[in-house]
């Protein structure tokens, strides 16, 4: 049995108060087994409410991004210090959301796991192909150089989702085969290339009630990163109440 399952609730830009208050009252009325850590991550303007809300309960919270300075002349950007001071013990960094529409490179990710890590922020590494390389059958090389890039040598522990971009919001997942060849691909290049052992490895992509628990248990996936299915009451809770 896994010990410690990860389920991160990636909100993206959806919830408002009113929604995101009935969402976390549902989420605390649950009974959830310990070994589940129930990461929920807000848009920013919700997280000084979020960490109110889940006040004496198992939820913990994440942001769903961070600037790589911890402040300077950045317009819109919020910095890792503040995610900090307002309870984030998790940071998302590299979503490929972020890669697309705010042109982050692995080296600006880089430069964001590194500040997190010097302000005890966990981060939570996004990597993953597009269908055109997975269709060319690169998808490794890519991302071996995503891990190679992003990642600092001799990390403690990390956290790693692997979120194939032709999975995320289109309801296609990859085989079981196919998670397991990039969660032992990932392992095996971070030990030898990073020296790193203490690897949590996540799925994203499509993840649901229905497909979470195949997935964990034949992929033998530390947990999710969820998106859509994070945002349905029914989804999520399905999936936090399971045999864990
Ligand atoms: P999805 O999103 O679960 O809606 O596919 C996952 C993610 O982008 O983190």
């Amino acid at each position: 049995m896994a010990q410690n399952t990860l389920i991160v609730s990636n909100w993206k830009m959806n919830l408002n108060l009113i929604s995101a208050k009935k969402l976390i009252s549902k989420l605390k009325a649950l009974k959830i087994s310990k070994n589940i850590k129930n990461i929920v991550c807000p848009q920013y303007l919700l997280i000084p409410h979020v960490k109110d809300l889940i006040k004496s309960s198992q939820i913990l919270l994440g942001a769903q991004d961070c600037h790589f300075e911890e402040k300077g002349p950045y317009t819109g950007d919020s910095s890792i210090v503040l995610i900090k001071e307002f309870g984030c013990k998790y940071v998302i960094v590299g979503h490929s959301e972020r890669r697309a529409f705010h042109k982050e490179e692995n080296l600006h990710i880089r430069n964001k796991i590194d500040i997190a890590i010097k302000n005890s922020v966990i981060p939570i590494v996004c990597v993953g192909e597009s269908y055109l390389l997975r269709q060319k059958g690169s998808y490794l090389k890519f991302i071996f150089k995503q891990l190679d890039e992003c990642i600092p040598k001799k990390m403690g522990q990390l956290i790693v989702a692997y979120e194939p971009i032709w999975s995320i919001g289109t309801g296609l997942v990859p085989s079981v085969d196919d998670i397991i060849e990039v969660k032992e691909s990932c392992k095996g290049f971070l030990k030898k290339n990073k020296k790193i052992e203490d690897i949590k490895f996540l799925y994203g992509g499509s993840v649901n009630s229905k497909n979470f628990f195949e997935i964990r248990e034949k992929c033998k996936v530390d947990g999710a990163l969820i998106g859509g299915a994070s945002l349905l009451e029914k989804e999520i809770s399905n999936i936090l109440k399971g045999d864990f």
